[in-house]
């Protein structure tokens, strides 16, 4: 382990094994990560005015994370989102995954990147490296998978970076769950923020969230956000992708390809913008629709639903039932990477 002025303390434990918290700043901006779950727990960067604001949900101890079936803040994998039937074939091989939302499969099942305790394998003041190997068989993915997970605190950015290896195929779509508010994480609904995501398409779901396998496009429909547009609009708009999801729940796919800018939110009070930049084929938008109320967050927040929404940049869900879909197999011993950046500026 590589530790260079990093700044590391305890956050608790886990059946008798620690949970450290690794704090990284760059100028005004600071961010907090736990080796549970890899997890974002905090992301301050000033508003307009200078004053320091936390833009993502968060709690105080590891208890509080444990009990909550939300992904709050953490990297989710070994693939991300829902998987139809809890079933799929990797090399003509059938998988059976953990149907944890009968009959289906959610980010990867009970056993997953998020409940694990990751590794630091270095630290510095502005950038941390966490490790986990995910052990073949578990959750029915095959493979001892190993990830790793590169938080950077640049100026006013938040990268992550992502790297897995596998010694046998497999199939590898990780993502990050954070909830962002970007008026602060205790200011309540995000109804308010307004949201663009720079996608002409999107993979419509049915009542359980698994794609019909179509990539329909988003025009004259409340999909629509390539021009910024109110939440609240969007949320009481008569639309079935809406209603069944109880608000925004699905994946779009960018406008693209490579590394480029596929969304930006603004919160309508803080004057704070935040650009999502990947070179995933997929965003899920999800305005944490199902966050239960009350959920007791960190420094006495309260929770509930619309508390925050995800920009989880990902290979489309249920990929592997689609051919229509770009591809998550993994081969053994290929080296797949991806980054993502979380970027903020004042709102124009
Ligand atoms: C899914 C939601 C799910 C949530 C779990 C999101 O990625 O799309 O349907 O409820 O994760 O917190």
């Amino acid at each position: 382990m590589q530790i260079e002025s990093a700044d590391l303390c305890p956050f608790g434990s886990l059946r008798g094994r620690p949970v450290t918290q690794i704090r990284l700043t760059d100028g005004p901006c600071s961010a907090e990560i736990l080796t549970y779950g890899a997890a974002l727990r905090s992301l301050t960067v000033p508003d307009p005015t200078g004053k320091p604001v936390d833009l993502v949900l968060g709690f105080d101890t590891v208890e509080d994370y444990v009990n909550q079936d939300c992904y709050i803040g953490a990297i989710v994998g070994p693939v991300a989102n829902r998987i139809g039937g809890a079933a799929c074939l990797v090399n003509g091989r059938a998988l059976a995954l953990d149907p944890n939302e009968a009959p289906n499969c959610l980010h990867s099942g009970l056993a997953g990147f998020d409940k694990a305790i990751w590794t630091v394998e270095s630290a510095s003041d502005r950038a941390v490296t966490l490790s986990h190997v995910h052990p073949d068989g578990l959750g029915g993915i095959p493979g001892d998978l190993r990830v790793s997970v590169t938080y950077t605190l640049a100026g006013r950015c938040l990268r992550i970076d992502y790297r897995a290896v596998s010694d046998r195929d497999t199939i590898c779509n990780p993502t990050n769950h954070s909830y962002f508010n970007l008026n602060g994480h205790e200011s309540g609904s995000v109804e308010g923020h307004s949201v663009c995501i720079h996608a002409a398409r999107f993979t419509p779901a049915d009542a359980a969230g698994i794609p019909t396998g179509e990539i329909l496009p988003v025009a004259r429909t409340p999909m629509d956000l390539r021009q910024p547009k109110p939440l609240r609009a969007g949320l009481s708009a008569e639309y079935a992708q809406l209603r069944l999801a109880r608000g925004y729940d699905r994946n779009w796919a960018p406008d693209g390809a490579g590394f480029r800018r596929i969304a930006a939110v603004c919160g309508d009070r803080s004057g704070i913008r935040m650009t999502v930049w990947t070179d995933r084929p997929g965003v899920q938008f999800y305005t944490g629709n199902f966050l239960p109320a009350p959920l007791p967050g960190k420094s006495g927040a309260v929770y509930g639903p619309r508390a925050g929404l995800c920009l989880e940049t990902q290979a489309f869900p249920d990929a592997p039932n689609h051919a229509g879909f770009p591809s998550i197999a993994l081969k053994a011993g290929e080296i797949w990477t991806s980054r993502t950046e979380y970027r903020f500026d004042a709102a124009e």
